[in-house]
């Protein structure tokens, strides 16, 4: 196991009707004027939003609120957010959503204290200080709502780039599962194969003996592939949707990240397809990353054949420990197209023709992507052909 420091401090509120203490946790964590930040209406429709700003009417805390954040959310809006937090002295964000509304909400908190353009940090300029945010999280998926990242695409380009660092984990975030009972069908799906995906770029490791965050790792996948289809089956099964919640936040607030070195590369393609084509991140992945699977088994087909036997029950085959890792493949695949997810280009209208572009927007140029393997541009386009 490697060296590791690991700094998760967001104040976690879980559970029903939480979000009506939102304003005296705002008063909590010293908010007195807040920007309250959502997306393209589904808060307004169920009726949460104006929940969310009575809570804060009756601690006397005052807001502006900006909504309109779309799915892979835009620089254009974060641009705005930050100049009303600028003009109205504005001391607190909370996002009142997904992970797009989460990630514009901690894009604007950075942008607020800083005097050049938000996006340098989104170029790698490191993050030293940002307004405190907060989330009430209405679906499970990205994990922002317990995360140091964000993910913005600038329009200039569609270019979709992530930023990190501590300053951005939410101070507190309010998980009420009950909130995700009006996600279409498509959006569950899309958010269960995400945070299979955040434990999967962690469990593809090279680094030896870290028996902890693997078994940490299949007991998040166990849970999603046994809770996933229940929640599919029937929306408002508040159980399921509850162990969903919260296996969406310990999947990626990097628990099962520590002391190993993890992969990503997945998801830098993906951003490329959700970027080019705007389609949801969840949807690429399930493209994206079987596709990945096939191409670098070979580099450890016994960690593939683990994955194959711990969290898909397959028989180990000693003989032949290939044909194992990649009945594994071949059921995590099965399981996405059971969500309802696509699995290739075709099933999402990205085109072979377009790989090229793909690979080119990524912008590896001599560099690598990647730890597991470290993937060259070549290898990248590829993994885009697998995946066609
Ligand atoms: O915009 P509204 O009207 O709210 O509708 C949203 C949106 O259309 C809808 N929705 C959300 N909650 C709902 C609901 N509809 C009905 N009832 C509800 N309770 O769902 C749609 C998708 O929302 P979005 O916020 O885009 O989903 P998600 O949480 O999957 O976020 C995706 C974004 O997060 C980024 C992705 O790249 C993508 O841009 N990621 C962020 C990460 C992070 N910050 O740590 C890590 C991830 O790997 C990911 O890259
Ligand atoms: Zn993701």
């Amino acid at each position: 196991m490697n060296n590791f420091n690991f700094y998760s401090p967001t104040f976690f509120i879980f559970g029903k009707e939480r979000e009506n203490e939102t304003g005296k946790y705002i008063k909590r964590f010293g908010g007195t004027n807040v920007l309250i930040h959502y997306g393209g209406g589904s808060v307004i429709k169920s009726g949460l939003l104006d929940r969310v700003k009575a809570s804060l009417a009756a601690e006397d805390i005052s807001f502006t609120e900006l909504g309109g954040v779309m799915p892979n959310p835009r620089s254009g809006l974060v641009y705005k957010g930050i100049e009303i937090c600028k003009n109205k002295k504005i001391d607190f964000v909370l996002a009142v959503g997904g992970g797009s509304t989460i990630d514009s909400s901690k894009a604007i908190a950075l942008g607020a204290l800083y005097d050049g353009d938000f996006w340098d940090f989104y170029e790698g300029k490191q993050v030293t200080s940002a307004l405190p945010v907060a989330t009430i999280l209405t679906i499970s998926a990205a994990g922002s709502e317990g995360s140091s990242g964000s993910v913005i695409t600038h329009e200039n380009g569609m270019l979709k780039r992530a930023c990190g660092g501590d300053a951005m984990r939410p101070v507190f975030s309010i998980l009420n599962p009950a909130l995700t009972c009006t996600l279409p069908n498509y959006q569950t799906a899309c958010g269960a194969t995400d945070m299979m995906a955040h434990v999967m770029e962690r469990y593809f490791t090279n680094t030896k003996d870290v028996e902890i965050t693997d078994r940490l790792c299949e007991g998040i996948l166990l849970t999603v592939i046994k809770e996933a289809p229940i929640a599919l089956a029937n929306p408002t099964d508040y159980e399921s949707r509850a162990n969903l919640m919260w296996a969406g936040m310990v999947a990626h607030n990097d628990i099962c990240g520590v002391g190993r070195e993890s992969d990503w590369s997945s998801h830098q393609m993906e951003h490329e397809l959700s970027a080019f084509y705007d389609v949801a991140h969840g949807a690429g992945l399930a493209v994206m990353f079987p596709a990945w699977m096939k191409f670098v088994m070979h580099h450890d087909v016994m960690r593939f054949a683990q994955f194959a036997v711990r969290v898909w029950g397959c028989e180990m085959d000693f003989q032949q420990p290939e044909k194992t890792a990649l009945e594994g493949i071949d059921r995590l695949e099965q399981f996405l197209i059971s969500l309802g997810m696509p699995v290739r280009f075709s099933d999402m209208d990205a085109k072979k023709e377009d790989i090229p572009t793909l690979v080119k927007t990524l912008g590896l140029g001599s560099r690598t992507l990647g730890n597991f393997i470290k993937l060259t541009e070549k290898n990248v386009a590829d993994i885009y052909e697998l995946a066609n």
